[in-house]
C-alpha cells in the first residue's frame, strides 16, 4: 500500500497546537501533512487529502483579517473536522451562529455527550474531561447539524452533520488533557474517514530508499555527520538505499565533547560498516578562534570553516551530485506564524553557498518526519539508544560554553569537566529524562585550598534543563547527591578547576546555553 495515499490534510489557522494534531494523526498511523489556511482550493483538492482537519486559532471569526476560507471545502466530498476555532469557521460559513466574547474559556471542562454518532462512538456515557481553550462559542448550529455534546458553559461543544462527514469540537482532542481526545481523533480518521493505518516505520523505510534510489541512480552522495541523531538517521537511510556510494563526512572542529567523534565513527562504522571520513580541523578552527570573545563571531566563524572544510573534503570524492540532510518536519512546515515567518522556520548549516558552488542537489529523506518519528526510524534500522537518545548539542559545540575566550587549554578543562557531568547523570539514570545536562567554563577565577595551598583556579557551572522543544525551558532541581558528586569529582579530577556552581536559571527569561 503506497504510505502517502491514506492521508489527512491539515489546515492551520496558527493555533500553538497545530503540530501536535499532526503527531496524534500520525501516531494512529495515518500520514497527514500541516498547510497553511491560505494554499487555496487547487491546492487542497491537489493534496488528494481523504480527510481535512482544520486547526484551532488565537483569532475570532469576527476579527478584521481573521484567517478565513471559502466555503467550497465542504463541497469536495471529503470530511471535514473543525478544532475549535475550525469548529467556529465551520458553524460561520455553513450558516450557523457564533456568539463573540472576550472571556476565554481556558482549562478542563466536564462535558456530556448528547449524540455519539461516530466521531464519539464508544467513549462511554458519562460526563466526559476535556480541554478548553477558546473565546467565541457556537450559539445556533448550521442546518444539517446536530449538537453531539454540551457542557455547563456551552450548548453546543461538539457538533456534526453525518450526511456531509462535517463535524466540529469547541475543545481540543489533541492535548493530553483531554484523556479520550485520541479517541476522538481515531473516529475521525477511521469511523469517518474510513482511512487505513499504512503509515508505519516499516513502510516509510521500503517506500523512501526506493525514492532515493530512483533519485541518486548511479551517482555519489555525500552527508555530513554531527553526532547529533538527525544527521546519522538521515545517513543511516540513505546508507540503506546506496550503500558505499554514501560518503560521510564528520569534521572534528575541535569543540566537540570527549571522544564524541571515536564513538559515533566506531558505531556507525561497526554496526553499519557506513563510509566515513574523518577530517581532523581542530588546529584550523582554534587558530581561527583565537582571540575571539563575541558568542555570535564564534558561531559565524564555526558555521564558515564548517563549510570550508566540508567542500573541500567533498570536492575529493568524484561524481559527488547530492548533499544529504537530517532536516526535519518542523523545520519545512509552512506554518501560519503570527511571529512571522522567521519564528517557525531554523536555518540550519548554512549550505546554500556549498550546494550552488558545488552544483549539488539536496537530499532530505527526514523532511516529512516529527522528532519522535526520526527516534522510530532509527531504532526500527538498529541504531543504538547511544546516538538515538543523545541531548541535543549545538553545532558551535563546546565553544559557546567557553565564556570569553576558546584555547585549547580551556576547551581541554570543561571536555573533562562536562564529561564528568554526563557521567554522573547517566549513572544517575537521569540523562534521557533531562533535555540537556552539561558544563559551562566561566571566565574567572577564584581562590580555593587544596591541602596547604592556596588555589586560584577555574569556575564551572553546571547546567541542566527540562524541556520539550528547547524554545522554553525549566532548571532541574537534581538531588543533592548528584549535584554533590559532579562537584567534588570535576574538582578533584579536572585539573585547573576549584569551583563548581549551580545555574537556576529557566528560559525565558535566561536561555539554555550560556552564549
Ligand atoms: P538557547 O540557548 O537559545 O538554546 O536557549 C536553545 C536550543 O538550541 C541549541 N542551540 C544551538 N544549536 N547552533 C545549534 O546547532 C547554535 O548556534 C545553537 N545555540 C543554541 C541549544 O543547545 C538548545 O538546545
Amino acid at each position: 500500500m503506497d504510505i502517502h495515499s491514506e492521508k489527512v490534510l491539515i489546515l492551520d489557522f496558527g493555533s500553538q497546537y497545530t503540530q501536535l494534531i499532526a503527531r496524534r494523526v500520525r501516531e494512529a498511523k495515518v500520514y497527514c501533512e500541516i498547510h497553511p489556511f491560505n494554499s487555496g482550493l487547487a491546492s487542497v483538492k491537489a493534496f488528494k487529502p481523504k480527510g481535512i482537519i482544520l486547526s484551532g486559532g488565537p483569532s475570532s471569526v469576527y476579527d478584521k483579517g481573521a484567517p478565513m476560507i471559502g466555503r467550497e471545502i465542504f463541497g469536495l466530498g471529503v470530511p471535514v473536522l473543525g478544532i475549535c476555532y475550525g469548529m467556529q469557521l465551520i458553524a460561520k460559513l455553513l450558516g450557523g451562529k457564533v456568539e463573540r466574547s472576550n472571556k476565554r474559556e481556558y482549562g478542563g471542562a466536564d462535558i456530556v455527550i448528547e449524540n455519539a454518532g461516530d466521531l464519539f462512538n464508544g467513549l462511554g456515557s458519562g460526563p466526559m474531561k476535556v480541554w478548553m481553550s477558546h473565546g467565541d462559542r457556537v450559539e445556533a448550529l448550521p442546518p444539517g447539524f446536530k449538537t453531539i455534546a454540551r457542557s455547563d458553559n456551552s450548548a453546543i461543544c461538539a457538533m456534526g452533520d453525518a450526511k456531509r462527514k462535517i463535524y466540529g469540537v469547541q475543545f481540543h482532542p489533541e492535548v493530553v488533557h483531554t484523556p479520550k481526545g485520541d479517541k476522538i481523533l481515531k473516529n475521525f480518521l477511521f469511523q469517518v474517514c474510513a482511512l487505513k493505518p499504512a503509515w508505519t516505520m516499516k513502510s516509510f523505510i521500503e517506500t523512501s530508499i526506493e525514492d532515493i534510489r530512483a533519485r541518486a541512480g548511479e551517482d555519489r552522495v555525500v552527508c555530513g555527520i554531527s553526532g547529533g541523531v538527525d544527521s546519522a538517521v538521515a545517513a543511516l537511510l540513505v546508507h540503506k538505499a546506496i550503500g558505499a556510494r554514501l560518503t560521510c563526512i564528520f569534521v572534528d572542529n575541535g569543540v566537540l565533547r570527549k571522544n564524541e567523534a571515536d564513538k559515533v565513527e566506531a558505531t556507525l562504522k561497526k554496526s553499519f560498516h557506513m563510509n566515513i571520513r574523518r577530517v581532523n580541523a581542530s588546529a584550523r578552527f582554534l587558530k581561527k578562534l583565537k582571540g575571539v570573545e563575541d558568542p555570535e563571531r564564534k558561531r559565524k566563524i564555526i558555521g564558515g570553516e564548517f563549510v570550508r572544510v566540508f567542500e573541500a573534503e567533498a570536492k575529493k570524492i568524484k561524481n559527488v551530485k547530492f548533499l544529504a540532510q537530517g532536516t526535519l518536519y518542523p523545520d519545512v512546515i509552512e506554518s501560519v506564524s503570527f511571529k512571522g515567518p522567521s519564528a517557525t522556520i531554523k536555518s540550519h548549516h548554512n549550505v546554500g553557498g556549498l550546494l550552488k558552488k558545488m552544483k549539488l542537489k539536496l537530499v532530505e529523506p527526514l523532511r516529512e518526519l516529527f522528532k519522535d518519528e526520526v527516534r522510530a526510524l532509527g531504532r526500527e534500522m538498529g541504531m543504538p539508544d547511544e546516538i538515538i537518545d543523545r541531548q541535543p548539542f549545538p553545532g558551535p559545540g563546546l565553544a559557546i560554553r567557553i565564556i570569553g575566550e576558546v584555547t585549547k587549554k580551556r576547551c581541554d578543562i570543561l571536555r573533562e569537566a562536562d564529561a564528568i557531568v554526563l557521567e554522573e547523570i547517566k549513572s544517575a539514570g537521569l540523562y534521557k529524562k533531562i533535555w540537556q545536562s552539561f558544563a559551562v567554563l566561566l571566565p574567572i577565577r577564584t581562590v580555593g585550598v587544596m591541602g596547604d595551598e592556596r588555589t586560584y583556579e577555574n569556575t564551572i557551572a553546571l547546567r541542566a534543563v527540562e524541556s520539550v522543544d528547547g524554545m522554553t525551558a525549566d532548571w532541574v532541581k537534581l538531588p543533592y547527591e548528584v549535584m554533590e558528586n559532579i562537584s567534588r569529582r570535576v574538582i578533584n579530577e579536572v585539573r585547573g578547576v576549584n569551583r563548581v556552581v549551580y545555574d537556576i536559571s529557566s528560559k525565558p527569561p535566561s536561555t539554555i546555553e550560556w552564549e
